[in-house]
């Protein structure tokens, strides 16, 4: 009697389980309601904003109507994908090139080229790469190191400080951070770029604890693989999710969870990979990610 109970309370918490999973996951990825994001602000500042996620996410906040400010390292690029911008979409933009694994000082040019603008949305996208081998083996470790520090952590965090205050001073705001899924298992050959990316998750997570009662909105995002040239190493781009449908997904979740995959094919592969025993990530991993990339890393290196 008494276990026919328990297994009836386990059954009756699985389905609820269940459900409550299913549910969650149409609200977030089926739904698509976008959030008014000029009620946060005039404008968006992105980072990484001429390639990749960080430029079509421009795109799509600028046919929202938010004015945008680009910041990425070519002068070249920034100033055509701005014109491209103002050209398709009634807004302003501005541009600051910037190399954000340059000095500290960096950060003096970003605040003054954001003081005294009305920013909503803060996109802390810009991101950069390790090579595919272990910690010994990078090309360069101190160059790997430095730049992962500097690009894909410092950013999030001083971002962040130049431009949350005046989120707070005028109780909104919505800061959303780029991290991945592959957090969600430690992987051999991912370990330094993938830290950094944990970083990133747990930052945007707990900072949203601590300013949600101020009416700032923090997300961290966690994609998979999406057809940018930074996923050229794991295979056919085209496979991969479109660029396009992965923003057009995902920012229809930013005001409605803490963290996100942004799109439910990536929400159901995470979901997958974080079952799996961690001693088979490695070999799946190797199979699926190293030893193909390594293959196509030559390739490119030659047609270059
Ligand atoms: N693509 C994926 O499958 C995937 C998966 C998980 C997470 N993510 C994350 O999503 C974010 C965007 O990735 P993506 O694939 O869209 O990248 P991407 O296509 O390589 O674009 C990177 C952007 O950042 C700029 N940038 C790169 N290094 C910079 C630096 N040192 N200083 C200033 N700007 C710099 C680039 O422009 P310039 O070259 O002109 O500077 C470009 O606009 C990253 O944080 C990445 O880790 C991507
Ligand atoms: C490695 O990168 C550092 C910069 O951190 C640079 O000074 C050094 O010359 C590089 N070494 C090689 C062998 O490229
Ligand atoms: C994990 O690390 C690998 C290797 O650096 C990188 O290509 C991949 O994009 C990383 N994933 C995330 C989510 O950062
Ligand atoms: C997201 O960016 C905001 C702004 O930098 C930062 O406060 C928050 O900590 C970041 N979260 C993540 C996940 O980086």
């Amino acid at each position: 009697m008494f276990l026919q109970w328990i297994g009836i309370a386990t059954t009756t918490y699985l389905v609820i389980k269940l459900v409550y999973y299913l549910a969650q996951g149409a609200y977030l990825y089926f739904f698509r309601t976008y959030p008014d994001f000029n009620k946060y602000g005039k404008w968006s500042v992105i980072t990484g904003a001429t390639d990749g996620i960080g430029k079509e996410t421009a795109f799509q906040l600028a046919s929202r109507g938010q004015n945008i400010a680009l910041i990425s390292r070519n002068t070249e690029r920034l100033k055509n994908v701005a014109k491209e911008i103002e050209s398709n979409h009634n807004v302003q933009t501005k541009c600051l090139a910037i190399d954000f694994s340059g000095d500290e000082e960096i950060y003096d040019k970003i605040a003054d080229f954001l003081q005294g603008l009305d920013i909503g949305t803060l996109v802390n996208n810009v991101g950069t790469d390790q090579e595919l081998v272990r910690f010994l083996e990078q090309s360069n470790l101190s160059l790997i190191i430095r730049n992962l520090v500097r690009v894909n952590i410092m950013p999030t965090l001083k971002m962040t400080q130049i431009v949350l205050p005046g989120m707070v001073e005028r109780k909104r705001g919505l800061i959303l951070n780029l991290s991945a899924f592959t957090i969600l298992q430690p992987i051999g050959k991912f370990a330094i770029t993938n830290a950094t990316k944990s970083f990133v998750d747990l930052f945007s997570r707990a900072l949203s604890y601590e300013y949600e009662s101020e009416g700032i909105t923090i997300q961290s995002c966690r994609p998979g693989a999406v057809g940018t040239k930074l996923s050229q190493q794991f295979g056919d781009l085209e496979k991969m999710t479109s660029i396009k449908d992965y923003c057009t997904s995902w920012l229809a979740t930013v005001d409605k969870a803490r963290w996100t995959h942004g799109h439910w094919q990536h929400a159901v592969e995470a979901w997958v990979w974080e079952k799996i025993p961690t001693a088979l990530v490695q070999k799946l991993s190797d199979y699926f990610y190293m030893e193909p990339g390594a293959k196509i890393m030559k390739e490119l290196e030659k047609k270059k």
